[in-house]
């Protein structure tokens, strides 16, 4: 069976979820390629060491563009604050390397635009970690929509909104740099964009309003001296489809009360489906005629679930959702892929970011070309 090295760059939130998912990927799917965990990067080599040892990685480098050029790394997984991702991604490009790289994919639209060219030019698979897309429910919802069972869709209304940012004395950290695309709608609303245009289509115009809250917050945590702060704490907007629904989304940090609220309602002429990453092993779907809302729980017969549990309602978790993330990049590696979540549909989720931040910056609607 081929072998195919895994390199890793990055021990933090991410980074383990990275490595549980490679880990728990081996476990749980049949995979037609062997991964090997190959190295593990991170700036605190002490660290690299440490993590490489727990996580079961054969190389530690303190190093990254070592781990780069290391013959055994066959795909490059980023999970390095994002203002890395562009020469990181850019570096395992030009070395020939498949690239897993972290969500958002750059900070700004130039990035994205070159990263993108130079992975088709390269001809290498890349992902981008919009994992929320791989819950089997996710795949239900698609369904539905693809099959016409809530007739023509004319609404997406979406929200992802937490609560990590809401305490004034929350420090700053590089999430609330423009320069490393900080912000809410960076930093969640990203996964919603990408959401909704995963079940609902391309975005054509755009009108938006964004504000900061907070324009202050300790420079570390506990500290009287205190940062500036430019990025959005929360943003709304309204959305026109290329097929003609509309739609509106929000996001948050500062909403109190919600720890992972990627929610949506769609409706169609026949249906309404509703959905809220909080409880992510539920859709709620109303046919046109019914007296209110149908709960479905996520069971075997859906796609990526019965790897997990043979029994329904005994519920995935987000690492399981990155586990099928990692599934479908081995596939595409393998060549037995479908499309999925790649540089080029990251880069389009960076260009409707992008067109958000213009429309609220000149109070106007904006044409998603535009920009
Ligand atoms: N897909 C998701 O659900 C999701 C969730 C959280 C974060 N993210 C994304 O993951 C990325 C990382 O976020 P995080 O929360 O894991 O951050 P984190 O701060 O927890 O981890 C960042 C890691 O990068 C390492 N690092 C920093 N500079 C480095 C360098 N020069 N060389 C090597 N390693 C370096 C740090 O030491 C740390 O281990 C971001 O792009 C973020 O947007 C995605």
């Amino acid at each position: 069976m081929r072998e195919l090295g895994i390199g890793l760059i990055g021990t933090g939130f991410m980074g383990r979820a990275h490595a549980l998912a490679f880990n728990n990927a081996r476990a749980v799917f049949e995979l037609p390629v062997h991964l090997k965990l190959a190295a593990l990067a991170d700036a605190d080599t002490e660290r690299a060491q440490r993590c490489a040892t727990a996580w079961g990685f054969a190389q530690a480098h303190g190093d990254w563009q070592a781990l780069v050029n290391d013959p055994n790394v066959d795909v490059v997984a980023i999970t390095t604050p994002n203002h890395l991702h562009y020469p990181m991604a850019m570096a395992a490009i030009a070395a020939g390397k498949a690239v897993y790289c972290e969500k958002p994919l750059a900070v700004s639209l130039e990035q994205a635009d070159a990263m993108r060219r130079a992975a088709s030019a390269a001809g290498v698979v890349t992902r981008v970690g919009y994992n929320y897309q791989h819950n089997p429910m996710i795949g239900l919802a698609r369904q539905m929509i693809v099959d016409g069972e809530l007739g023509e869709i004319i609404s997406f209304q979406g929200e992802f909104s937490e609560d990590f940012m809401a305490d004034p004395a929350s420090p700053w950290s590089w999430r609330c740099e423009v320069e490393h695309a900080g912000g809410a709608l960076a930093d969640l609303g990203s996964h919603l964009l990408s959401m909704a245009r995963y079940l609902v289509g391309d975005v054509v115009s755009v009108c938006a309003d964004t504000h900061t809250v907070h324009a202050q917050r300790p420079a570390v945590k506990g500290s009287n001296a205190l940062k500036p702060i430019a990025v959005d704490d929360q943003v709304h907007a309204l959305l026109r489809f290329a097929n003609g629904a509309r739609g509106t989304v929000s996001s948050s940090w500062l909403k109190q009360g919600y720890k992972n609220h990627l929610s949506f309602e769609i409706s169609g002429t026949r249906g309404t489906l509703a959905f809220d990453q909080e409880r992510l092993n539920e859709l709620r779907v109303c046919r046109a005629g019914q007296d209110g809302f149908q709960r479905v729980l996520a069971g075997p017969a859906l796609t990526g679930y019965a790897a997990f549990s043979p029994a329904a309602g005994h519920q995935l978790g987000y690492n399981e959702l990155k586990t099928l993330e990692v599934q479908e990049l081995v596939m595409a590696l393998a060549g037995q892929g479908a499309a999925g979540t790649d540089f080029e549909a990251a880069w389009a989720v960076e260009q409707l970011a992008t067109a958000i931040r213009l429309a609220a910056r000149e109070e106007r609607w904006v044409d998603v070309g535009e920009v």
